[in-house]
């Protein structure tokens, strides 16, 4: 049981966050498939990314971890070998749908296993384009969930032109990895942009990718080419807390630094500053391919916006850190399209209903794809149930803050993306 303490005071000072969770495992599945030494820093060493390292070395990567550095050799892009065991992603949706479609094309076999959590959620979003383009993958109810088994591929894969019915960086990014190995260029098509850090890196790994509206384009390589560093940006996702909780609190003037600023995941600083954050973007350079600032926050008071649409996948993990930032904001927020909550770590649309209504009693209300948030409810002490999931532990711990405390019946989950973010908070 975890308890947090009412904050009495604003926020001040600066703040460092962790590493990008979605840069730190591509930097270590591309820099696997280099012949050259790849030096990576800022590396986010949390419990997801750390399932990563273990598969790419299961795979015959050599990696060696000295905090947030990674020094990665790969074998070449021919140079993965069978892994002699079954391959735990963990918690980690990335680790797993990525690594699929990296592992689809290749002439041995593997089998994936992951957590409670992992095992429950959607792979044949995955599994069915890939089986478009000839792999041949088998999975536990009726090729749904893991455990799933990529049997070794008989010929190379097809070049395969797949509209997806989601926008989900996982898999397109999936379906671009395999494309690398396939007899013919590969193309997919986003229904709205999702992050495209896979995009950026494989271009900065040479590879050829072209883009055309939400269509993306991946020649079949010879070989990548690796960088000698990589230096991952902090993560918006976990500088969200902070945006939030800073905004809402009374006399918080904060500078977050070094957090990557990619257009494709900006989306929560568009809608706070909607709602009439005041959010200023300091420093604003380019690193490693990816945009990155300094974030200054400053005390605000909020007003309920509605959104939805082609913002979602730009802001789709920071949903419930908005949903707090809504619940004291003035008026109604209404959030659409936002179903794929039901399937991330837990329901989360479930869970905000379930268990940030024990702070701010009929605040919150779910439809089957949205999220209506009545803003400026009373709010009390709570005990909350974190789902294990460590967005959800995150912002229910900073609700809990700008309230009146919060107990929480688990904060180890937090490792998964912020390790250590109760750090931060005290
Ligand atoms: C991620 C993509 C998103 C996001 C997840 C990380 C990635 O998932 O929710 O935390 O690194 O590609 P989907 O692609 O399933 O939307």
């Amino acid at each position: 049981m975890k308890k947090i303490l009412p904050l009495k005071h604003g926020l001040r000072g600066t703040l460092e966050i962790p590493g990008d969770k979605s840069v730190s495992h591509r930097s270590i599945m591309l820099s696997s498939l280099g012949t050259t030494p790849v030096e990576v820093t800022n590396f986010l060493a949390g419990a997801d990314c750390l399932s990563t390292v273990a598969c790419m070395k299961a795979l015959g990567a050599t990696i060696e971890r000295a905090g947030d550095t990674v020094s990665v050799t790969g074998n070449g892009l021919r140079g993965l070998r069978e892994p002699d065991n079954v391959l735990d992603a963990g918690n980690s949706g990335t680790t797993l749908r990525l690594l699929m479609g990296l592992l689809a094309p290749q002439k041995f076999l593997t089998t994936f296993t992951g957590d409670d959590s992992l095992r429950q959620r959607p792979m044949a979003r995955v599994i069915k384009p890939l089986t478009e383009a000839g792999a041949t993958i088998v999975g536990r109810n009726a090729n749904r969930n893991l455990p799933i088994t990529i049997l070794p591929a008989a010929s190379k894969l097809r070049g395969i032109t797949y509209r997806m019915p989601v926008a989900s960086a996982q898999v397109k990014s999936a379906i671009l990895l395999a494309g690398l190995y396939a007899d013919a260029p590969t193309t997919v098509i986003e229904p709205a942009p999702s992050r495209d850090h896979t995009e950026k890196m494989l271009a900065a790994f040479g590879a050829r990718l072209e883009r055309s509206g939400n269509a993306i384009t991946i020649f079949p390589a010879e070989k990548l080419t690796a960088p000698e560093k990589i230096s991952v940006p902090g993560d918006i996702s976990s500088a969200a807390y902070w945006l939030v909780l800073a905004t809402i609190l009374d006399g918080s003037d904060v500078t977050i630094r070094n957090v990557g600023v990619n257009e494709t995941r900006t989306g929560i600083l568009d809608v706070l500053k909607s709602m009439g954050a005041t959010i200023e973007l300091l420093n604003e350079r380019t690193s490693g391919g990816e945009r990155a600032a300094d974030l200054r926050v400053v005390s605000s008071n909020l007003r309920g916006v509605e959104f939805g649409g082609a913002i979602i996948p730009r802001l789709i993990d920071e949903i419930p850190a908005l949903a707090v930032a809504a619940a004291f904001a003035e008026g109604t927020t209404i959030i659409r399209d936002v179903a794929e909550l039901r399937v991330k770590e837990t329901d989360r649309l479930a869970a905000i209903v379930d268990e940030f209504n024990k702070i701010s009693p009929a605040t919150f209300e779910a439809t089957d794809d949205s999220l209506i948030i009545h803003g400026g409810r009373e709010k009390f002490f709570a005990e909350c149930k974190t789902r294990a999931d460590h967005r959800m532990a995150m912002s229910l711990a900073i609700f809990g803050a700008a309230a009146q405390g919060v107990a929480l019946d688990d904060d180890a989950c937090v490792k998964i993306s912020y390790p250590n973010f109760f750090d931060g908070l005290a």
